[in-house]
C-alpha cells in the first residue's frame, strides 16, 4: 500500500487485534493515545492513512473509558469508501482517529431512573458494549437490560461472549452478574428468540418472555442505536409508552444515535 503522510490533528494508532464474525461484521482493537479521554457511549471518527485526504467515518467506542486499548465493531460494505479497506487491517497496521469524541448515548443525557434499557441492532450494540463495562452505569441504575437484534446468530457472538466474560470481571463482575440482563433475537436465522425487537415489544412478547413490566416513564430509561429505520420505529414504540427524547443539554427519558452504516 502506498504510504501517505499522517494528516495534522489526528492520532495515528496501531491495530492490536482483529476478529471477523461473519462476512458482514468484524471487530478490531487499537492502541489508545495516552492523552485521549471519552465518555462511555461516545463515538470517534476513524480513517486509514491510504490517501492524501483520508475518508473518516463515525465509530462508537465499544471499550470502556478505563481500558488501555480501544475497541470497535464494524460492518463490511462492498465498495464502501472506508470499510472496503478497513476490513483488511491486521495487527501492526495504522488506523487514524480524530481527536474529539462526541455523542448522545451517554448517561448524562438521561434523567435518573431505576431501569436502563439499551436497544440495538447489528453493530449498534457497540456503544452499549462500552456502557455495560462502566461502573457508573450500575451506580445509576438498579437494572440494565441490553437488547440486540441481528439477522444471523453469528452476529450475536460478540456481545454474548462479552456479557458472559463480565461475570468474572474484577471491576464490575459482581454488579454485572446481579444487574445486567442480555436479550438477543434474530430475524433471518433460526434461534430460540426470533423477531425484530420493535415487533416483540408491540406484541407484548418481549414482556412475557422477560417477565419485565410494561415501560414506565417514571422509572424506565432507554438508549437506542441502529439504522435510521430502526431508530424511527423504536422512537414511535417508546413514545407510545410516554418516554421523551433527551440530549446532552436537556436530559430526558430516552436518547438515540444512528449506528455506523457505510
Ligand atoms: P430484518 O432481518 O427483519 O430486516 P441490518 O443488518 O440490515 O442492519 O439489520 C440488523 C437487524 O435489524 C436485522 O435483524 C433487521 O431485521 C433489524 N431491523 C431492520 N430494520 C428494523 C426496524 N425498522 N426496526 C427494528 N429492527 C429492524
Amino acid at each position: 500500500m502506498r504510504k501517505f503522510p499522517i494528516p495534522e490533528n489526528v492520532f495515528a494508532q496501531t491495530v492490536t487485534a482483529v476478529k471477523h464474525y461473519t462476512d458482514r461484521v468484524f471487530h478490531f482493537r487499537i492502541t489508545r493515545p495516552a492523552s485521549f479521554r471519552f465518555r462511555s457511549g461516545e463515538f470517534v471518527m476513524i480513517g486509514l492513512p491510504n490517501a492524501e485526504k483520508p475518508v473518516f467515518r463515525a465509530y462508537s467506542v465499544a471499550s470502556p473509558s478505563w481500558e488501555e486499548e480501544m475497541e470497535f465493531l464494524s460492518i463490511k460494505v462492498q465498495g464502501g469508501p472506508l470499510t472496503e479497506h478497513l476490513q483488511k487491517v491486521t495487527p501492526g497496521n495504522t488506523v487514524l482517529m480524530r481527536k474529539k469524541p462526541t455523542g448522545t448515548l451517554v448517561l448524562d443525557a438521561l434523567l435518573p431512573g431505576e431501569r436502563l434499557y439499551l436497544f440495538s441492532t447489528g453493530t449498534g450494540v457497540a456503544p452499549f458494549a462500552s456502557l455495560i463495562r462502566d461502573p457508573e452505569t450500575y451506580e445509576k441504575f438498579e437494572e440494565v437490560i441490553l437488547v440486540q437484534t441481528c439477522r444471523e446468530v453469528a452476529e450475536l457472538i460478540y456481545i454474548t461472549e462479552l456479557v458472559d466474560g463480565l461475570k468474572h470481571d474484577p471491576l464490575i463482575g459482581e454488579q454485572a452478574t446481579s444487574k445486567l440482563r442480555l436479550h438477543t433475537t434474530t430475524t433471518r436465522e433460526a434461534f430460540p428468540r426470533m423477531g425484530r425487537i420493535t415487533d416483540l415489544i408491540r406484541s407484548g412478547a418481549f414482556f412475557c418472555e422477560t417477565g419485565l413490566p410494561l415501560f414506565d416513564p417514571a422509572q424506565d430509561r432507554a438508549m437506542i442505536c441502529g439504522s435510521m429505520e430502526m431508530l424511527k420505529d423504536s422512537k414511535t414504540v417508546l413514545e407510545s409508552f410516554g418516554l421523551v427524547e433527551g440530549a446532552n443539554n436537556a436530559p430526558a427519558t430516552y436518547v438515540v444515535e444512528r449506528a455506523f452504516v457505510g
